[in-house]
């Protein structure tokens, strides 16, 4: 009885302590904030958990509604600079008194990462830094790292119609993680990803210099682009090249059910969609539908979306000869401009006129959410999806969507080792077991049903390793059987292997000679061989 009085008031002894040295750790953090800073206006970006814009600010780009729950702990305090000698200062003062950071863009992270974390935390909002410079001319473009795919969509629109960019099908992903993961979408097996097309960059390294390509070297210029910035800097800005697309193209999505064939489309697509000819993706998404008119367990309905870079007149024949059993009609095909596209793709809006200006808006509608991903590289038999669909059918399983995206054309022309992304030729396409539910209460039972299907699916994906797409973040796959995390280099090789296969010794090289004591971390960084975090 005693020994239990004076364990419990040494523990409260040491909470209360702990959480003296957290305030004072603010306190001394916000002083050196308005000490080191030149620029007065930094007073005007610091938003402490007390002030009345703190909740709305931190929740505006956590897009994922499962982090809203009070177990995740928030940032001591907020930051949302205007200039990027605002973001030196955080660095500095962050790094003398013990605080580490996190950087949001479009804050789509899966798990949180861009606006959680364990230890004590200021949390850089790069909101306020996307501003978007295209030169039609020269093909090219400055982009903030705080800017949307769906921002930079649109300003490339205004300046020319046959110029466009590879990147992701949701408008509000910001750049500034999806650029530095990868980032596919419609026009990938033409232009290769978003990362392929970066061609400078702003980097603030740990030292709090601003590099770009040139002073930063190549090595560290070839992590950023796929190996995940997080590790390695803050990115204030990218370059890219922009593609030239037609004046029109056109898109299709055409629904099929189990009813109406939808196994043997979907198992024929998987023979064709990687050697389609590179001007066209199609991608398939399906999920369970119940039926209200039978007593049946319900269906499985399959979508399949596309892009055409060209007219219409061309893709038909194209589809006849190669793809007939989806039976493509006119009626189904719409002719389009490019940025029409990025809209009808984006499922914004159901039908024309398509509002341009909806690319611009940061603030749909969130829902809780959880990814994993997987590569194919030979076609999943029949029985193979038939085990999906019963997956599917359970219970919550509605909840969850299985998408394809076809690789081949450019993404196979690009060596695994051009940049950390490796996931090129032999994988025929990749999944991605996306689910989204609306309720709280749901949420234990999609968690486990996403990590069934995965567990499920091991003997039809890539293996050894089991290939993941590090923009689909998943902290389960670097979980040992006791379901923690770690960060030493044996233990990150586990997802290190899966995000980058073997690209992941060079980018441990790279952390360890641009940040050797690992000051930019998180639950999945690349480690340092010179840091024991
Ligand atoms: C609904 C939805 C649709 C998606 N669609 C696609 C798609 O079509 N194609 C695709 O490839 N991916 C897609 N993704 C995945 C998306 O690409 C990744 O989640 C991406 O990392 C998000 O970037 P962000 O800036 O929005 O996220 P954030 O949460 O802001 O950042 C993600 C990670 O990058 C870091 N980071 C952000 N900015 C910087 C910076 N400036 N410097 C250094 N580190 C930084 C963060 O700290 C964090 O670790 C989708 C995700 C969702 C939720
Ligand atoms: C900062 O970004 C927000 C969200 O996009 C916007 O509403 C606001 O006007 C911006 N502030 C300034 C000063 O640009
Ligand atoms: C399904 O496929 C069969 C056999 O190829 C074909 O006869 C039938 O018309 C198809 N059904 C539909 C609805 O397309
Ligand atoms: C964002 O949208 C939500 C829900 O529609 C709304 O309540 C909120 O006020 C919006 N926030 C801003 C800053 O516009």
């Amino acid at each position: 009885m005693k020994s239990t009085t004076i364990i419990l008031s040494i523990t409260l002894a040491l909470l209360l302590s702990f959480h003296g040295i957290v305030l004072l750790t603010n306190e001394n953090f916000l002083q050196c904030l308005s000490v080191h800073s030149e620029d007065t206006s930094i007073s005007e970006v610091i938003y402490t958990q007390d002030n009345p814009l703190y909740s709305s600010i931190l929740d505006f780009s956590k897009q994922n509604l499962l982090f809203r729950a009070p177990k995740y702990p928030k940032p001591q305090v907020i930051i949302k600079p205007f200039h990027v000698s605002q973001i030196q200062t955080v660095l500095k003062c962050s790094q003398k008194h013990g605080l580490q950071i996190r950087v949001r863009s479009g804050g789509h992270d899966s798990e949180g990462l861009s606006y959680t974390s364990e230890v004590p935390f200021v949390m850089i909002d790069l909101i306020n830094l996307s501003s978007i410079n295209v030169d039609a001319e020269k093909k090219t473009a400055w982009v903030q790292a705080g800017a949307t795919l769906g921002q930079l969509y649109y300003r490339i629109a205004e300046k020319s119609k046959i110029l466009g960019f590879p990147a992701g099908v949701c408008p509000t992903v910001g750049v500034g993680g999806h650029f530095s993961g990868g980032g596919y979408g419609y026009v990938m097996r033409k232009f290769g990803l978003s990362a392929d097309q970066v061609v400078d960059a702003h980097l603030i390294d740990v030292r709090g210099r601003i590099l770009d390509r040139k002073s930063m070297g190549e090595d560290l210029f070839w992590a950023i682009r796929g190996g995940g910035a997080a590790s390695f800097g803050i990115i204030v800005a990218w370059k890219v090249n922009l593609v030239t697309v037609p004046s029109t193209v056109t898109a299709f999505t055409v629904t099929r059910t189990l009813e109406n064939n939808a196994t043997k489309i979907l198992d024929k697509y998987q023979y064709v969609a990687d050697k389609l000819p590179e001007d066209l993706v199609i991608s398939a998404t399906f999920r369970a539908v119940s039926l209200s008119n039978t007593k049946k367990k319900g269906t499985i309905m399959c979508s399949f979306s596309s892009l055409f870079l060209g007219g219409v007149d061309r893709l038909l024949p194209l589809m006849q000869e190669r793809f007939p059993d989806l039976g493509l009609t006119k009626e189904d095909c719409k002719e389009m401009s490019w940025i029409e596209s990025a809209i009808y793709l984006s499922g914004l809006q159901a039908s024309e006129p398509y509002k341009l200006e909806a690319l611009l808006d940061r603030n749909y509608s969130k829902s809780f959410f959880k990814e994993k991903s997987d590569y194919v590289r030979e076609p999943i038999p029949v029985k193979g999806f038939e085990g999906m669909y019963d997956l599917l059918y359970e219970k919550g399983g509605h909840n969850i969507q299985v998408v394809i995206f076809p690789y081949g054309g450019k993404m196979s022309e690009i060596s695994e080792s051009a940049i950390p992304f490796p996931h090129r030729a032999g994988n025929i396409y990749y999944l991605l077991y996306f689910a989204v539910w609306e309720k709280e209460e749901e949420s234990q039972n999609a968690l486990k049903l996403v990590t069934k299907m995965y567990n499920y699916m091991t003997p039809y994906a890539s293996k050894n390793p089991r290939a993941a797409y590090l923009n689909d973040k998943d902290l389960e796959i670097g979980r040992n059987n006791k379901g923690d995390t770690h960060t030493s280099i044996k233990k990150a090789s586990i997802w290190g292997n899966k995000y980058f296969m073997n690209n992941f010794n060079k980018l441990v090289d790279v952390k360890t000679m641009v940040d050797p004591d690992n000051f930019f971390r998180n639950e999945q960084s690349i480690p340092s061989r010179s840091s024991s975090y």
